[in-house]
């Protein structure tokens, strides 16, 4: 199996089950004229977020990592009117483009993206009493994923869902001499998780036109 394969699918999935809209495709085409990295989920990931979003009936989601705003579109529409989303960015220049994105996907009014590190967003967060939170999906810088989840898991309600992205890694998550500190932070994440008893979880991994990573789902206990 090779990457040619794993794009080739993917392809046939967006093309039948998948395919992104006006507004994703825009959101997209911004992000590229504006030379942001081009590595938001793909399209089949991004529904998978949207409908896990929906299954679980989310009205409160919390996202880490926002970039040009492609997987915030998503999830976001799996928002009831009244619901609400924060997305957390780094960079002033990617929140300026998601921001135009989803305005122009008419998500303005549910989605807030606050910028700065995200780890010095959460005291402002906490302050206004952010939550209880139905969604989270961390998805930015990789070494904080553990502090990331344990800041949700405080404020999630029972039978949340906590999805965390690029956990596998091109199968690094299983060589426990990796030096890279992101190899070793998703390690010591599902070391976390597993003496964790507040949640039931599990890792998927995944390959397609972003390679071979994964998905950590972790269910916050009723
Ligand atoms: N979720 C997006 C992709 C996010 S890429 C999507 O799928 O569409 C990872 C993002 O995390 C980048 O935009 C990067 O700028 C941001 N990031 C990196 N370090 C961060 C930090 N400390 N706090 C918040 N965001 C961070
Ligand atoms: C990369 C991929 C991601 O999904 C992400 O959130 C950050 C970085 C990457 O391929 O480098
Ligand atoms: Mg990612």
């Amino acid at each position: 199996m090779s990457q040619e394969t794993w794009s080739a699918v993917d392809d046939f999935i967006v093309e039948t089950i998948a395919p992104d809209d006006e507004a994703l495709s825009a959101a997209v085409d911004a992000a590229l004229a504006a030379e942001l990295p081009a590595i938001q989920v793909s399209p089949p990931q991004g529904k998978l977020l949207n409908l896990l979003a929906r299954t679980i009936g989310a009205r409160t989601i919390l996202e880490f990592g926002t970039l040009g705003g492609y997987s915030t579109i998503q999830l976001a529409r799996a928002l009831p009117a009244d619901g609400h989303l924060v997305s957390l960015e780094f960079s002033p220049e990617y929140t300026e483009v998601a921001r135009a994105s989803i305005e122009r996907a008419g998500l303005g009014e549910r989605v807030e993206v606050r910028v700065g590190p995200a780890l010095e967003s959460l005291p402002g967060l906490a302050e206004e009493g952010f939550g209880p939170i139905d969604f989270t999906f961390i998805d930015a810088d990789k070494v904080n994923t553990p502090n990331y989840f344990s800041w949700a898991l405080e404020r999630s309600r029972p039978g949340a869902l906590i999805v965390a992205d690029n956990v596998v890694r091109d199968g690094t998550l299983a060589d426990g001499g990796d030096p890279d500190p992101a190899t070793k932070a998703q390690r010591q994440f599902h070391e976390m998780v597993a003496e964790e008893p507040r949640v039931s979880a599990t890792t998927i991994q995944t390959v397609g036109s972003k390679g071979h990573d994964g998905f950590t789902l972790a269910l916050v206990q009723a």
